[in-house]
């Protein structure tokens, strides 16, 4: 009786999803795909995807389905991308900007990420217009004087030559840089060790069956859940001091007539205008909307910085004429100019290109969305319809897989790596500067060594590698 209950409902339950996806079912039909079960729809392919077999299922998917296909789970569509002219149409496109950001939701909800549409633009900008014009001078100022600051502690290693993890020593500094610019002040450890440890907690969870969705999230793991609260309530709470004070300084520079300056607490001295000054100054954010921004770029900025740079760094010792390359372009100028280094610029675009540390750019269809392929043909996607592009598989199988810096010196390839359209990454230009003022003096001092394990990757929220990225130097 209980089975028999229980098979009735299944069948209504499977029945009741197959008539509210019937559109979008005819939307599709021209698509490969897995086999789609009653009501859980293609589910095994999930369940079976971790962070180690990450890689090899997508390449294996991509062969079998093709560079465009169709995964239904329960009522979802997915829609898996790995072809360049599919991607472009729709990254580009005006009117399909929506994101889904679920997993991060508790601690960036409120950012540009998750924001209605009609908030998004407007948003963008501002973080635009921060990284791009008005401050770029005063950023690079600050990238330089970074950039000369001596590598103690790879010092260490250089007289043991000792094989160490690049992501041990590289992402702290990183961190340190990002806060710098994004927040204007010099964090407490506590801050740093904080933030590493939430994106650490959140680069575990990925992937992971009970973070599918907040429900099976507060069900499957209340302590980490706890502990991921903790973490949010820390960063935050340091966060609003410094917006506090940066509120103080902005009132003091205002009214420098009305208010005793001597009754504020001196604020820290910023040498440049940092982003949360800009977050600040501006009225259509509430606190929450400002702190999810800062955090958002604090987050974004530290993860994807901080693995491409240890990509590059595993790559540039793997390939000794390519450091030779860039040693002799250092070396030509006295003092490092970031500008100028087109051939470590190249470098990082090419491990950009091979590593894209934001793997997949993901699109939610908020209205059917019309598309024009050479080999596919033309058709159309559903609304509803979350689609994926796999910029790892998409970018090695338009190019090669063979790391070639030349290729982005002139005429310079395509680079998707940063997004493309309304929605790409505001800080582009910011990171490459970023990273060559880390890479530039450190290339300058030691010579990288190819020593250690070769990496073996997995997915963590972007790409990283289970055994570190190990690598030996040695000064030059
Ligand atoms: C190597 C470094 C970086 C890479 C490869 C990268 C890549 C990307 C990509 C692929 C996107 C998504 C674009 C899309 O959805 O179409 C993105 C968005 C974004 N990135 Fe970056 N990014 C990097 C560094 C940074 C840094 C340093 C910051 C800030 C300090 C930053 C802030 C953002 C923000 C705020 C967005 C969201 C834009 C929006 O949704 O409108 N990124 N980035």
């Amino acid at each position: 009786m209980i089975l028999a209950s229980i098979f009735v409902c299944f069948c209504l339950a499977s029945a009741f999803n197959y008539y509210r996806t019937r559109r979008q079912r005819k939307f599709v039909a021209n698509l490969k795909g897995p086999f789609t079960w009653p009501l859980v729809g293609s589910m095994h392919k999930i369940v079976l995807l971790t962070q180690k077999n990450f890689f090899q299922h997508s390449s294996k998917y991509l062969a079998k389905y093709g560079i465009l296909s169709r995964c239904w789970i329960f009522h979802r569509l997915f829609i898996p991308v790995a072809d360049l002219e599919l991607a472009k149409q729709l990254l580009q496109s005006e009117s399909h900007q929506q994101t889904g950001h679920e997993l991060m939701k508790d601690w960036l909800g409120n950012s540009l990420l998750c924001c209605p549409p009609e908030q998004w633009a407007q948003r963008h900008q501002r973080l635009a217009t921060f990284f791009q014009t008005d401050n770029k001078l005063q950023l690079l100022k600050l990238l330089q004087e970074k950039a000369e600051q001596p590598f103690a502690d790879l010092s260490v290693f250089a007289e043991s030559r000792e094989v160490f993890d690049a992501w041990q020593i590289m992402s702290p500094k990183v961190l340190d840089l990002i806060l710098a610019v994004n927040c204007g002040f010099r964090p407490s450890d506590q801050y740093k060790q904080t933030f590493a440890d939430l994106t650490e907690l959140y680069r575990q969870r990925f992937l992971g069956l009970k973070s599918a969705n907040r429900f099976t999230f507060w069900l499957g793991s209340p302590f980490v859940r706890r502990r991921q609260l903790r973490l949010i309530k820390r960063i935050n709470n340091e966060n609003k001091l410094v917006l506090n004070q940066c509120r103080q300084q902005q009132q003091v520079k205002n009214d420098s007539i009305a208010i005793k300056v001597d009754h504020i607490e001196a604020p820290i001295k910023l040498d440049h205008q940092a982003l949360i000054d800009v977050l600040a100054a501006s009225e259509n954010l509430n606190n929450e909307q400002l702190l999810a921004e800062l955090n958002t770029c604090n987050y974004l900025g530290y993860l994807l910085c901080s693995t491409t740079l240890c990509f590059a760094l595993v790559q540039i010792a793997r390939y000794p004429s390519v450091q030779q390359r860039c040693y002799e372009e250092l070396r030509k100028e006295k003092e490092i100019n970031l500008h100028e280094l087109p051939y470590l610029e190249a470098v990082l675009k090419e491990t950009l290109r091979l590593q894209p540390p934001q793997l997949i750019v993901q699109r939610q269809l908020s209205q059917d969305f019309a598309y024009t392929h050479s080999k596919v043909g033309d058709a159309a996607l559903p609304i509803g319809a979350e689609v994926y592009i796999n910029l790892y598989e998409l970018q090695r199988s338009e190019l090669t897989q063979h790391f070639d810096p030349e290729r982005f010196l002139d005429p310079a390839a395509e680079l998707l790596s940063f997004g493309l359209g309304p929605r790409q990454c505001p800080a582009q230009q910011f990171s490459l500067l970023l990273l060559k003022s880390l890479l530039a003096p450190l290339l300058l001092q030691f010579e990288l060594l190819p020593f250690g394990d070769a990496l073996r990757p997995n997915l963590r929220l972007a790409p990283g590698s289970r055994n570190g990225f190990q690598l030996s130097v040695k000064l030059r």
